[in-house]
């Protein structure tokens, strides 16, 4: 959602802005646009409505020169997709681009009369309010301070004007911004995939700080314009890591990626042969973990759908543990209270959603400890939780999560692993679920391998239906949650999850010849209750789809019978059966897999 990229250097700032704009795609936008400074101190703009591909066009008709320059993918939030209200905004002397909201900016912008307002933007009032402040003898540094005090809101910027050549002035409050430090070059991007490829070194801002940005470096400062001694810290991930390797798509290389990326996440963590896991980052005492009688866990999404997921084996492996999961956009604005005894896990995949980001700091000011589990490193969340643990998938560029949760649910699984050691916890129970861990980026990869083409041809069959029903029990329930919202996210059918038990409590009258239905039926002690709802549904003329790692008789339109030694993580291997299914739907109906419609891939704004 929103992207941020600027170079200042000795090379063509055009292609570099480019390129990091592309590398950005994936967060979802609807249009883009640089602008640049030439040897002259002439700036040029360009922007475009639609994909990169579209503003590129438009550079092509006519190339920008210069060393120096701002770029943007913007995901509207004020005012409509328009080239107009597309970044960067040329206001008077500055040149800026802006990822977050500017809350007050009506306030704002009638103090601000002299000006004449082109777009419906938030970000064009900020530009204003930065020109006005920029008088005869005063610094752009100081203008941009002066201004962002005014400010009510989140904001990542990047301004640059034609009176002062050769630099960028960058801030943050809430919206991530990253300067990578090269050699006579500085680039900045609000997400370090962007920074891949030119450096390592980089300066991650943080909230109310700025800096100038030059070809030999960046200064920070405080908003008060404190000069800040920062030290710089090494960005993680390589090149091939953010490109598609062989796939089609994006989405595909991460579903079929996950044994290797498995490996990383569960890589120190665990020791099948003494049957314990460990994990280093929560950083907690063996006082404190014995204290812990109550798990919250927070997200949005996918990380919401791989908390609950997680919930059911915290419950299995820690007898005295309460787990609640909480959706972040409800949680935030809620009068929750929590226990002292209380940890609380903050999933999130990219590290930046605003939602989940407004619960930490909630949950913070109640004073309970909080543990993240993010996959992107550096990232707000990772730096602004107590302590916790990186899922380490590498970047997830696809919008649709699919690796990051799988990642997720062991992860919290590792974490309940070392609670149960210390709350009585079954140490058999603990040595299955360790040797399970141990074998599962090998039958992910086998269940993958194995399934693939029969999950396409199924695909092709499902893929002109109009809804979609996901059904499961236990730990297959949260599975047919993500199921069926994998499925929406990417094909556009109309999918619902649901809780098998619940089928007749509403969702059964809906079955008739528009919809198929998916059950995800485990073997395990509720495998009869969980083909009743298999039945009814049957009964009543019902497509179904059944993914199962049962080899007892079922009878169904379509079964998918897996054959693996997991049983209790069953429901992670159906699911990347469930991943694959979306994908080679969503392929079927022609759509843009990798940046479904309206989606974003990190939901910065509420
Ligand atoms: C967006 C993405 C989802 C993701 C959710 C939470 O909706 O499209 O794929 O699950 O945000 O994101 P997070 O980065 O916090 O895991």
């Amino acid at each position: 959602m929103c992207g941020i990229v600027g170079y200042v250097g000795k090379k063509p700032a055009q292609d570099i802005l480019l390129s990091g704009l592309k590398r950005l795609e994936y967060r979802g936008y609807d249009s883009a646009g640089i602008a640049t400074l030439d040897s002259e101190g002439e700036a040029k703009l360009a922007r475009s409505v639609g994909k990169i591909s579209e503003l590129s066009k438009v550079l092509d008709e006519a190339p920008q020169d210069g060393n120096l320059g701002i770029g943007h993918t913007r995901w509207a939030t004020h005012g409509g997709v328009t080239e107009t209200n597309a970044h960067p905004h040329h206001v008077g002397r500055i040149y800026l681009v802006h990822n977050g909201i500017i809350e007050n900016f009506k306030e704002l912008r009638e103090e601000l009369k002299g000006y004449k307002f082109a777009s419906d933007t938030d970000t064009e009032v900020l530009a204003a309010l930065i020109d006005s402040n920029y008088k005869d003898g005063t610094s752009l540094k100081d203008a941009v301070a002066k201004s962002l005090k005014r400010v009510r809101g989140t904001y990542g910027i990047a301004v640059f004007s034609p009176s002062e050549p050769g630099a960028i002035i960058v801030a943050r409050l809430g919206s991530p911004l990253i300067i990578g430090l090269g050699k006579d070059e500085t680039l900045i991007a609000s997400d370090a995939s962007a920074l891949l490829g030119y450096t390592r070194e980089a300066i991650y801002l943080n909230d109310g700080e700025l800096a100038v940005c030059t070809r030999d470096g960046a200064d920070v400062f405080s908003l008060d314009l404190k000069h800040l001694s920062v030290k710089p810290e090494t960005i993680e991930g390589d090149v091939e890591q953010i490109q598609k390797g062989g796939y089609d798509h994006f989405l595909l290389k991460e579903i079929m990626d996950q044994a290797t990326t498995l490996h990383d996440t569960l890589s120190g963590r665990i020791k099948p042969d003494a049957g314990k896991m460990h994990l280093g980052g929560p950083n907690l005492t063996e006082e404190e973990m014995r204290n812990i009688h109550h798990v919250v866990i927070v997200g949005c999404g996918t990380a919401y759908y791989a908390g609950l997921l997680a919930s059911y084996y915290m419950e299995q492996l820690v007898p005295d543990l309460t787990t609640e999961v909480v959706v972040a956009s409800e949680y935030r604005y809620r009068s929750f209270h929590l226990p002292k005894d209380s940890v609380a896990l903050i999933v999130s995949q990219s590290g930046e959603t605003a939602d989940t980001l407004a619960c930490l700091r909630e949950i913070k000011k109640r004073g309970v400890k909080t543990l993240g589990i993010v996959n992107v490193v550096g990232s707000t969340i990772a730096r602004e939780v107590d302590g916790g643990t990186y899922v380490h998938v590498g970047p997830e560029i696809s919008v649709a999560s699919t690796k990051a949760f799988t990642a997720q649910v062991i992860t919290m699984l590792m974490f309940a692993g070392m609670l149960a050691e210390y709350h009585g916890g079954d140490p058999k129970l603990l040595a299955e679920f360790t040797r399970e861990l141990a074998i599962l980026p090998e039958e992910i990869k086998k269940t993958l391998d194995t399934y693939r083409p029969e999950m396409e041809k199924l695909a092709k069959k499902y893929a002109k239906f109009d809804h979609a029903l996901y059904l499961g029990r236990d730990t297959a329930y949260p599975i047919a949650l993500e199921g069926a919202l994998k499925l929406k996210e990417i094909s556009y059918i109309h999918a619902e999850g649901y809780a098998s038990g619940e089928l007749k409590h509403g969702p059964i009258a809906l079955v008739d010849d528009r919809f198929f239905e998916v059950f995800t039926i485990l073997d395990n002690w509720l495998f009869d209750k969980a083909c009743g709802g298999l039945h009814e549904v049957r009964a009543r003329g019902g497509k179904t789809i059944v993914l199962t790692n049962s080899k007892a008789d079922i009878e169904a339109d379509d079964i998918v019978r897996i054959d693996s030694p997991i049983k209790l993580l069953t429901p992670l291997l159906l699911n990347t059966l469930q991943q694959l299914f979306a994908y080679y739907v969503a392929v079927d109906r022609g759509n843009d897999v990798d940046q479904p419609r309206n989606l974003a891939k990190s939901v910065t704004v509420e």
